[in-house]
């Protein structure tokens, strides 16, 4: 078992990466973390505000400025890379930031963890996978050949093949973990969920891309959170494990639980112009995992986590409005 004592969480300002943070501060008393985010757009020094300053430093700069991390990484015993641009849409948009972060960035970090010695973890998708049939009984396992659809997926795909490589060449201790859709509190309003909440809670209709039939395999984010840590600590060195909760839900299907949820009628929403592209469906077999690492999910209600989930948007109001505008003038953009 590997015992860190003072980690680097990248990305540690967004919302996986910040859910991280709470996650070790809460249950690892002997971890210190040190956050290094860029604050993009969707990074938010609000996600990690009020956690004892004893325990957590934010480190505001790039994972691609190699001299900044010649400088911080020293000292440190591990690497936990979530910083990432995340948004599929955007990526279609304008994919230029995409490869920037995710690759580059990723390179950087590399380049680190050889210099310096410390275990790294990475965090990446299942979206590396590709889509499934709606009607193929399969799900993704570590075996299933990368085969991703999107600017945002094939840039983590190609960073997953530089930590590979980088392990098998240099002999780098690393992980990679594909996890499936995260929900939970500090989301973006861009992302599904907290787009459609948001917008009940503005009195605008939802928007459901193409036919609403593309499934997703839902998880909460604290089970992400208690996954990567279990692999970060117990882990073998060079594996990739994916992380899945059985969440498998079709796009209609929670969006009619959110509208009902809110005392809305469940056909109140717009159809809106499909994504290019559009994966079907994400589903984990997470077998590896749970025999290898006996790691279990907590959260195995999913009405119950989403309840939670609006419950804190209703009440986090001042946290999400700064975005809301910018996010939606975005989608008109895009006609959605
Ligand atoms: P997010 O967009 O909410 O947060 C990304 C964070 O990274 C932000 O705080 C941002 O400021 C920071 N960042 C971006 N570029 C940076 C750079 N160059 N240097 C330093 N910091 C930078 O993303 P998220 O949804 O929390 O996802 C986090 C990670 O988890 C990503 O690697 C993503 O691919 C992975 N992941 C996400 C999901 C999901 O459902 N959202 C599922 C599986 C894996
Ligand atoms: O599977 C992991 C991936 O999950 C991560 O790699 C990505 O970083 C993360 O953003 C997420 O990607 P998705 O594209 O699946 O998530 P998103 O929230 O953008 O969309 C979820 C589904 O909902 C997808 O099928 C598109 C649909 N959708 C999305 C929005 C924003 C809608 O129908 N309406 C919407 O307004």
């Amino acid at each position: 078992v590997f015992e860190p004592r003072n980690i680097i969480v990248t990305g540690g300002c967004g919302f996986i990466g910040s859910n991280f943070v709470h996650y070790v501060v809460e249950n690892h008393p002997e971890v210190h973390v040190t956050v290094l985010d860029k604050l993009t757009y969707a990074g938010n020094r609000e996600n990690i505000a009020g956690l004892p300053a004893n325990r957590v430093e934010l480190v505001v700069g790039d994972i691609c400025d190699a001299e900044l991390l010649d400088r911080i990484v020293p000292g440190h015993d591990a690497i936990v890379q979530y910083a990432a641009e995340s948004h599929n849409d955007n990526s279609i948009a304008d994919p230029e930031p995409f490869l920037k972060t995710n690759v580059e960035g990723t390179f950087r970090l590399l380049e680190a963890v050889r210099k310096f010695g410390v275990r790294y973890h990475h965090v990446s998708t299942d979206e590396v996978y590709g889509d499934l049939a709606l009607d193929d009984p399969a799900r993704f396992t570590e075996e299933t050949p990368y085969r991703p659809s999107s600017p945002h997926s094939s840039t983590k795909a190609a960073s997953d093949m530089l930590v590979r490589a980088w392990t098998r060449t240099y002999g780098l201790r690393t992980t990679i973990s594909t996890c499936s859709n995260n929900y939970g509190p500090y989301q973006h309003v861009e992302k599904f969920i907290p787009r459609q909440i948001t917008n009940v809670i503005d009195g605008v209709r939802p928007k459901l891309y193409g036919t609403g039939e593309n499934v997703r395999d839902w998880i909460h984010t604290e089970d992400h959170s208690s996954a990567v840590w279990t692999i970060l600590t117990k882990g073998r060195i060079g594996e990739t494990y994916l992380i899945g909760a059985d969440g498998e839900k079709d796009n209609i299907a929670v969006l009619r639980m959110i509208l009902e949820m809110m005392g809305k009628d469940p056909e109140d929403f717009d159809w809106v112009r499909d994504r290019l592209g559009h994966d079907r469906r994400y589903a984990i077999d997470p077998t590896k995992l749970r025999d290898e690492l006996g790691w279990r999910p907590q959260h195995n209600d999913f009405a119950e986590g989403l309840r939670k989930t609006i419950e804190w948007y209703r009440k986090n109001e001042l946290w999400w409005r700064p975005a809301k505008a910018a996010t939606e003038a975005r989608y008109k953009e895009q006609g959605r």
